[in-house]
């Protein structure tokens, strides 16, 4: 089927090289001419395992191409629309401007019959206000909601654990219209559906919230196990030994039940933030008020660990080497949007310490924001005279890889915090390093 994409970014470049790895014939349009440059010579244009290759086999098949011409979208039969919908800059409110932009740019090139599938992750109500734009033109819009992880990307576009579609409906049921565009959306994800993954259909407003509940609750939960860790921190309990125990229970499961230095990225904290101003907007914001404690836990992680470093250097890390072991918001991306790992080198540096901070694939980006950092490539190298070391992005590179007698034989001091809860305590403990965990005695 003959596809287009338009936002070529984390999702849409993506999902774009994605749909061509499993046949389709697929444009990806942005209005980044850089991004659009290297896409087309098959270069990914950020870190995410799997990417280069599908693009280059889809650059070389011809099924798979990119442009800044949104007039390449005439002729495909669905157009996604993954384009950004970051916090606004003056509230907590998602900014839609792309999202609109994209749609009325795509307008002018839509034929009856055609699809335009929102992936972008859009406050509730926003397919409903902008379905009779893309019925003038005798196209149907339906919203698509996106679950995909950084570093996983690929997989989760190519293999999703469920597919989410939401249609024109009446009293909740897909109208005839609905329908038709729900067996289009089956056909572009064919090799799924024949999988029996599951495909869920149902109205706009759904499909939204399907979207942005799946990522509150991912946040609650990451939240809550940091709000015990909090507790054992005054009660001399061990948080990585209660998640574990409180994750033998299937009903609660282990996942992101990792306690550490919080969650962030491009995602979650914007969500939340959408998630509660469109809840006051439809006057409910009590019914998920409590996002704004999960977010204010998660924020409390990161000063818990600026904390630990100052206590373990003697009340002051002024003057301090500290190296911090990286500075992506997660392992596996070089993305540094809202990156927990990247704050805490900057609170550090402000309160006078010399901040060395290295990682596997985010050094660029994170120079380009906190030009003020030490940046050094080599694990090895960063470590040297090391009065204290903080692990705040749990890389295989720190967390299995790096032996705590090697990084004795290179740091000066012997006081390591495991902001991710990530290393062995006992091994390093034994290796003569103080060993500071989050949560943990
Ligand atoms: C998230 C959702 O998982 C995904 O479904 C959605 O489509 C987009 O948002 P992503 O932002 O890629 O994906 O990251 P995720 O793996 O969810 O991690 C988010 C943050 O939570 C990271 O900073 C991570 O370090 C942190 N985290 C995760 C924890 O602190 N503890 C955990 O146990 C798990």
């Amino acid at each position: 089927m003959r596809l287009s994409v338009v936002g070529c970014g984390y999702l849409g470049a993506v999902h774009a090289a994605a749909m061509a790895s499993i046949g389709h014939d697929v444009v990806g349009i942005d209005i980044d001419e850089r991004k659009v440059a290297a896409l087309s010579k098959g270069e990914a244009p950020f870190f995410e395992p799997g990417l280069q290759e599908i693009l280059t086999e889809g650059i070389a098949s011809g099924r798979l191409s990119f442009t800044t011409d949104m007039s390449a979208a005439q002729g495909a039969k669905v157009h996604f629309v993954g384009v950004g919908t970051p916090q606004q800059a003056g509230g907590y409110a998602a900014d839609l401007t792309y999202v609109d932009a994209a749609i009325d740019g795509l307008l002018p090139f839509l034929t009856e019959g055609d699809i335009v599938a929102g992936k972008s992750t859009v406050p509730v109500g926003t397919a409903v206000r902008l379905a009779p734009r893309v019925s003038a033109t005798g196209a149907t819009l339906v919203w698509n909601p996106e679950f995909l992880r950084e570093g996983w990307a690929v997989q989760d576009t190519v293999d999703p654990d469920r597919l989410v579609a939401g249609v024109p409906s009446d009293d909740g049921y897909p109208t005839a219209e609905g329908e038709r565009a729900a067996d289009i959306l089956r056909e572009v994800y064919h090799p799924s559906v024949e999988k029996g993954t599951p495909f869920i259909v149902t109205d706009y407003a759904t499909a939204e919230l399907v979207k942005v509940s799946a990522n509150a609750f991912l946040a609650t939960k990451i939240s809550f196990i940091n709000a015990m860790a909090e507790i054992a921190e005054v009660t001399g309990a061990d948080v990585t030994t209660l998640a574990d125990a409180i994750g033998h229970d299937a009903r609660i499961g282990r996942r992101f039940l990792g306690a550490g230095i919080g969650f962030g990225g491009g995602c979650l904290p914007k969500d939340i933030r959408a998630f509660s101003a469109r809840a006051e907007e439809l006057g409910r914001g009590e019914s998920v008020a409590f996002l704004r404690e999960i977010d204010a836990i998660n924020l409390r992680r990161r000063d818990r660990a600026v904390d630990l470093a100052v206590d373990a250097l003697g009340g002051t890390v002024f003057k301090k080497n500290i190296t911090v072991l990286g500075a992506a918001f997660k392992p596996q991306s070089d993305d540094i949007r809202d990156s927990p790992a990247l704050d805490v080198a900057v609170r550090l540096h402000g309160l006078g310490a010399w901040v060395t901070i290295t990682d596997p694939a985010a050094i660029e980006n994170a120079r380009r924001v906190h030009p003020q950092l030490n940046y050094v490539e080599d694990r090895d190298e960063a470590l040297r005279e090391a009065d204290a070391v903080i692990v705040v992005t749990e890389w295989d590179e720190y967390r299995r890889e790096l032996s705590p007698e090697h990084a004795a034989t290179l740091a000066r001091g012997r006081t390591v915090i495991d902001g991710r809860n990530c290393l062995d305590a006992a091994s390093w403990r034994a290796a003569g390093w103080t060993y500071h965990g989050m949560g943990r005695p």
